[in-house]
């Protein structure tokens, strides 16, 4: 029997007495599919997963997205993102290294592929390798920011769209930091700014890195309020820090959670963490 432990007055649970590896019960699937909508985060600590095991995980919660970066700079399908500094053949790559840089624009808070028109519904992760200082990732649930909302601001709100866009928040990172042709697979979507669980209803704003801008507002106004929205978010009081162990499986549900990485020092340390994606049920402007 699962046991859950909350983490986060506000979301988060470490889920004990499981083994995930296929095949899952159907039983416990359905247990980790409520769960999701309640606690938004899960943690489940000790797992032993290769890279076939967290697909086949993956798939237990629906279509597993395509990684955005191979399918636009290749054309290719691949499933797997790998967070860290450990290539393929298992040599590093250190502080220096553009692609490590390039990751720096995770450090920003932002909800996965918020600016695809279908977004994901979570994001599933194994860390493998972890380093002895710093990478820890940072969780705020916008479901409790949008309950702490004045009447009047969540009245503003819920009737709007955002734009998100993937090479505006990315030109923050580098101006280079997105090929022509990786650029050209992402334009700007438009998704809504509050969503809705559509089991349980609870309500919650939708933004992040990836949010440009709010249909049928001027830039400024615009901005303002998607800034004060992510600042109100994001207060240290209602931060989960995620330190991560080595066996750690985490589900993460975008809808309704922002995170961020923190630094870590590539030259010294190895992190190896493999990143899979469920894709959401269709574009938010239809739910
Ligand atoms: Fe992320």
């Amino acid at each position: 029997m699962p046991k859950f432990e909350p983490l986060h007055d506000d979301f988060g649970a470490r889920v004990t007495g499981v083994d995930l590896r296929p095949p899952l019960p159907e039983a416990l699937r359905l247990e980790i599919r409520q769960a999701i909508d309640e606690y938004s985060f899960l943690c489940f600590p000790n797992q032993s997963f290769d890279d076939d095991g967290q697909l086949a995980f993956t798939r237990a919660f629906g279509e597993p997205e395509a990684n955005h970066v191979k399918l636009g700079q290749d054309g290719e399908i691949h499933y797997f993102g790998t967070i860290g500094n450990v290539l393929d053949d298992g040599t590093t790559r250190g502080n220096a290294d553009k692609r490590t840089k390039f990751q720096t624009g995770n450090n920003m808070w932002h909800s996965d592929s918020s600016f695809r028109e279908t977004p994901s519904l979570v994001s599933i992760m194994c860390a493998h390798e972890v380093p002895e200082e710093g990478g820890q990732t940072e969780f705020v649930s916008t479901r409790a920011a949008y309950r702490r909302l004045p009447d009047a601001l969540k009245a503003t709100i819920d009737p709007l769209i955002a734009i998100h866009d993937y090479v505006f928040s990315r030109g923050k990172v580098a101006p280079d930091a997105v090929t022509p042709s990786h650029a050209a697979s992402l334009p700007p979507v438009r998704q809504k700014l509050v969503r809705a669980n559509p089991r349980t209803g609870a309500r919650n704003y939708y933004v992040g890195s990836h949010a440009k801008s709010i249909v049928g507002w001027e830039e400024a106004p615009g901005r303002a309020l998607l800034d004060d929205l992510l600042e109100r978010a994001t207060g240290a009081e209602h931060v989960y820090s995620h330190d991560w162990k080595s066996g750690d499986l985490v589900i993460w549900d975008n809808r309704c959670l922002l995170h961020r990485g923190s630094g870590y020092d590539a030259d010294r340390y190895r992190r190896y963490m493999r990143q899979t994606r469920v894709q959401g049920a269709g574009p938010t402007l239809e739910e």
